[in-house]
């Protein structure tokens, strides 16, 4: 898998350096030649491997052959940024078992980002690693000293709450970023650089990989009413586990209407 994903990340970095030519699925939901590109180049390697397993790819949909195996794969995380010559994207692969009478467990995911050169991969079981080397989540134990990230989906963007938290959750931490790539933000988790990551309305193939990374790096992945995450959640929030109560009742909070003040008033606000 890694081989594949690295392959994968070597050919979006070739379209990078030559331009990209923009195409619209929505209004500000961007593919590019890139992403078409290495979800056939991914696709093809994993069928030529593993001919029996079922695919489901972002660009290209399910390809269902009836096997217990399935495997997530988002060819380009961030395409927004790679369109617009931004270097934070990447490469998310996962592998799925699903056994009758059970729920289907990732059993192993990649991310690979190119510009960095930085794979990250584990396995159920076996921990989390950046180019070979065990990772871990954070310590910080408090939201205030915290970095978190979040983003924003392409679609039905007038209808999306986030900005509520994203204020508020700016309000209590060291900061929020939004880098456009949600399957390398949950990696950030992984790693450490972030202390939490949240999104509405992620797909499969962006969060199959990140979220088992997170949890094997010794993290937690939940709903926002603190249930456990399923890989067709609409909420999506990460954490180092210390914060994670913490955010959980932020998000409470938040959804009970805190933050819905008006506007302050820009001729207020002074050095
Ligand atoms: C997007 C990125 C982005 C997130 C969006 C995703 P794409 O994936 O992960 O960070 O905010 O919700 O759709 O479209 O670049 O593969
Ligand atoms: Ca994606
Ligand atoms: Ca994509």
């Amino acid at each position: 898998m890694s081989s594949i994903a690295r392959e994968a990340g070597s050919l979006l970095l070739t379209y990078f350096h030559k331009g990209i030519k923009i195409e619209y699925k929505g209004d500000a939901d961007l593919v590019t030649a890139a992403d078409r590109a290495a979800e056939a180049l991914i696709r093809d390697r994993v069928s030529q491997q593993f001919p029996a397993h079922d695919i489901l790819g972002e660009e290209q949909g399910l390809n269902d052959r009836g096997s217990e195996y399935r495997w997530y794969v988002d060819p380009l995380d961030g395409t927004t940024n790679f369109a617009h010559g931004y270097p934070v994207f990447g490469v998310s692969m996962a592998l799925e078992r699903r056994l009758p009478g059970e729920l289907p467990r990732r059993i192993a995911g990649v991310v690979y980002d190119p510009t960095r050169d930085e794979l990250f991969a584990a396995e159920l079981g076996k921990g989390a690693h950046l180019n070979g080397s065990p990772i871990h989540v954070s310590k910080a134990a408090q939201l205030k000293e915290c970095l978190v990230a979040t983003g924003f989906p392409s679609h039905k963007r007038h209808k999306n709450p986030n900005i509520h938290f994203y204020h508020q959750i700016t309000l209590r931490t060291h900061g929020v970023r939004r880098a456009g790539s949600a399957a390398l933000d949950l990696c950030n988790v992984a790693c450490g650089r972030f202390d939490g990551f949240w999104e509405f309305n992620l797909n499969p193939w962006d969060t199959a990989a990140g979220v088992l990374i997170v949890e094997e790096a010794g993290g937690r992945v939940s709903r926002f009413d603190g249930s456990p995450f399923r890989i067709d959640s609409s909420e999506t929030l990460a954490s180092n586990g210390l914060v994670h109560d913490a955010l959980l009742r932020e998000f409470q909070e938040i959804l009970a209407g805190r933050g819905l003040d008006p506007l302050p008033d820009p001729r207020v606000y002074e050095r």
